[in-house]
């Protein structure tokens, strides 16, 4: 069985050789139970059956993509019975494994990701293997928010208020928290008045999972000066105990949410594994009216008489667009495609990059023993109750948002530095999994990382909020099955304020340390050098800019690659309905259209901005 291969396989990944071995009886245990579990949660599969393919049908709205946005727009829009949809989604549906929280590492290794990596540049990414940094996305129903790290931060009041600001009405913080609370079902212990819903589609919890270094590192953050907070209440600055998206302990997502209980609705068509190759534009009245897709290696063709949606996500509407001829006319011309629009579609780019390399050592066995809770069989029978270790979400247990010293921003409550908390280090399942999600190489991981694989280790890293580096993608060539090209260009900005902040960031993540709270545990922070960095003195501004460019991760949360904007802001693709500039009848609905980097991770946003946009679509159409 597929999924049970797969959930297997997370273990297997987990078992280093020469580490823990699994042990006949035990495997034997842990085998049945998995057996048991599988056949009671794959009784409802396929919840898609494959649709009999209609080609030149025709439908009032077409959906590209079905990830959070796109699932909420297909959801919201179907309400209305008179109107047809279709959607398009290049990826299959969903297993029960993806409801496994713990196992969403594992799934960057698996069909439900595009596999897209960055072309390597010189300036990060230095220890990886091959200098290649990865660039994970969904390709599912459900699309990221099926493999995604399942973290819930809306961001910063302020976000939403230089976007709209930015001339973009409808999209400041008082604009949208409405939407933020239509989507969210909350089931925190500590919440901020006004700033939660109890009904909406996505579930949002804390972790069910928690280890006792957590509750150490919260406390030890309050030492260091960090209030604590709901992070998506009044005041973001502080330390919380992640929100996740998830129910009873499982994941909540796109698909789950949002398109399982409308799946069996007459006016919509939701076909999976069809992949939109190109948008039909008419060049005489530059409306779009329909889209070309492939399914089982066939074209087909259907057209909308209202609109084309493209929710293909960050990085494929930016490459939808420009191969139907929407984006800069020079790289456009250059792989011969005629241009529509001229527009600079993709040529800004913000991510967020992460910094694994602080890692601590204590004298107590507080973090997360990973080895011995997978091998646990109770960690199987728990999650039947939705707790134990399953439910952890790849083990981020608490994150803070901090403004650092080195920040210019006018505003003290906008943060620049994201702390993520992790109850182990990249050392905890012995090099097999988290070395490859961060692409950490070889023999840079046994030099740093395997002499701590006795030991009780766990890391903090810094996430650059607002970086100075832009990226930007391009089409390999005009083939649509080619991967876009990727150039992240990070810690490029000028004044290298990039990685100052980083470092910035480290600094606070050491204030932490040396709280009392967490010199009981006699924390310390590991000294082996990253590999090239030898010869810089260990904890200098130096030493740590070093190792910055040797390891980083991006956390995916790419945003502006359509940036949303007036008609006289040089760099939007989309208007504030989100009307594709110059063509009729096609907009852009996913996170391609943020025009800021988010002080979150941005999967709330992306559920946000389909709630805003089925509202803009159905008041367009009188509704
Ligand atoms: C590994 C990983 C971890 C993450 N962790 C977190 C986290 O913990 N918290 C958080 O807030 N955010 C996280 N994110 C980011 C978050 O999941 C995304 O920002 C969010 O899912 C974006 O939603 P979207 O609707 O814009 O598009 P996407 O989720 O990108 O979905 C787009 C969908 O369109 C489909 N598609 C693309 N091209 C075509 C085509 N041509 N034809 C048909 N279908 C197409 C794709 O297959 C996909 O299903 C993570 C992302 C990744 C990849
Ligand atoms: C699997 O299920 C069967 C029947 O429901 C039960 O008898 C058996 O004990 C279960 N095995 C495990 C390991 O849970
Ligand atoms: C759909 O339209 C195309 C182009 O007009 C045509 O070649 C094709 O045969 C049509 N398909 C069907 C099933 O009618
Ligand atoms: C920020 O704080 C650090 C100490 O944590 C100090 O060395 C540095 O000079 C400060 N920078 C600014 C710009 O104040
Ligand atoms: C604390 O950690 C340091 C560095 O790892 C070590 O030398 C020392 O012995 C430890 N002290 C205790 C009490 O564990
Ligand atoms: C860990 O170190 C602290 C001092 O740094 C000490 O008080 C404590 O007893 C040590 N704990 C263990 C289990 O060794």
């Amino acid at each position: 069985m597929k999924e049970l291969v797969l959930l297997f396989s997370v273990i297997l990944l987990l078992q280093a050789p020469g580490s823990l071995e699994l042990d006949n009886e035990l495997s034997g245990d842990i085998s049945s139970i998995l057996i048991n579990l599988s056949s009671r949660e794959t009784a409802s599969f396929p919840r898609y059956p494959n649709n009999v393919i209609v080609d030149n049908a025709t439908y009032d709205f077409i959906i590209v993509g079905s990830g959070p946005s796109g699932s909420v727009l297909a959801n919201r829009l179907s309400e209305n019975p008179e109107w047809s949809i279709l959607l398009l989604e290049a990826g299959e549906e969903p297993s029960w494994i993806t409801d496994i929280p713990v196992a969403c590492g594992a799934l960057e290794y698996s069909g439900y990701n595009w596999g897209y990596t960055c072309e390597p540049q010189s300036g990060f990414c230095r220890d990886c293997t091959d200098g290649i940094l990865q660039y994970p996305h969904g390709k599912v129903l459900g699309g990221s928010s099926i493999i995604n790290y399942m973290i819930y931060t809306r961001g910063n009041k302020l976000d939403f208020d230089r976007w709209a600001a930015m001339g973009n009405p409808g999209w400041s913080f008082d604009d949208i928290l409405p939407y933020f609370l239509k989507l969210e079902s909350a089931h925190l212990a500590i919440k901020d008045n006004g700033y939660h819903n109890s009904d909406g589609p996505l579930s949002v919890s804390d972790a069910s999972y928690r280890s006792k270094l957590v509750d150490v590192y919260v406390k030890a953050s309050q030492e260091a000066g960090l209030p604590y907070v709901d992070n998506n209440g009044q005041n973001q600055i502080g330390v919380s105990y992640v929100q996740t998206t998830t129910k009873n302990g499982r994941r909540s997502d796109a698909e789950n949410a949002y398109l399982r209980p409308i799946r069996n609705r007459n006016n919509i068509k939701i076909q999976k594994a069809s992949q939109a190759t190109k948008i039909l534009i008419n060049p005489a009245s530059k409306t779009a009216y329909g889209v070309e897709y492939i399914n089982g290696g066939k074209t087909y063709r259907a057209f909308a008489t209202k609109e084309v949606i493209s929710s293909a996500g960050s990085f494929n509407s930016p490459q939808l667009l420009m191969l139907s001829g929407i984006g800069p006319k020079t790289h456009l011309k250059q792989l011969g495609i005629t241009v529509q629009s001229d527009l600079p579609v993709g040529k800004k780019m913000y991510d967020h990059a992460l910094f694994p390399g602080v890692v601590f050592q204590l004298n107590d066995s507080i973090p997360i023993n990973l080895m011995e809770e997978i091998v646990d069989p109770l960690t199987y029978v728990q999650f039947s109750e939705g707790k134990g270790f399953l439910t952890s979400s790849n083990t981020v247990e608490a994150i803070s948002y901090i403004k650092t010293n080195v920040s210019t921003d006018p505003d003290d409550s906008y943060p620049d530095i994201e702390l993520v908390m992790y109850g182990i280090s990249p050392a905890a399942d012995h090099g097999v999994l988290i070395r490859r999600t961060y692409n950490i190489d070889q023999n840079t991981y046994d030099k740093v990382f395997k002499p701590l694989e006795s030991k009780y280790t766990y890391q903090v890293s810094p996430m650059l909020l607002h970086p100075k580096s832009l990226g930007r993608i391009k089409l390999r060539s005009r083939n649509p099955l080619h991967p876009p090209k990727f150039y992240a260009n990070y810690f490029t900005d000028p004044e290298n304020e990039d990685i100052a902040t980083l470092i910035a960031g480290i600094r606070a993540i050491q204030k932490i340390n040396r709280t009392p709270a967490m010199q009981k545990y006699n924390a310390t922070i590991v000294r082996t050098p990253l590999a090239g960095c030898e010869d810089i003195e260990f904890d200098t501004d130096e030493y740590w800019e070093c190792g910055i460019r040797s390891i980083i991760s991006s956390l995916y949360h790419q945003t502006a690659s359509c940036k949303m904007g007036p008609n006289n802001d040089p760099e939007a693709v989309v208007d504030h309905k989100l009307k594709v500039h110059g063509i009729n009848r096609l907009r852009v609905v996913d996170v391609s259209v943020i025009p800021v980097p988010m002080t979150a991770h941005t999967v709330a946003v992306a559920y946000m901005v389909g709630e805003r946009a089925s509202d803009i679509i159905k008041k367009d159409y009188g509704m």
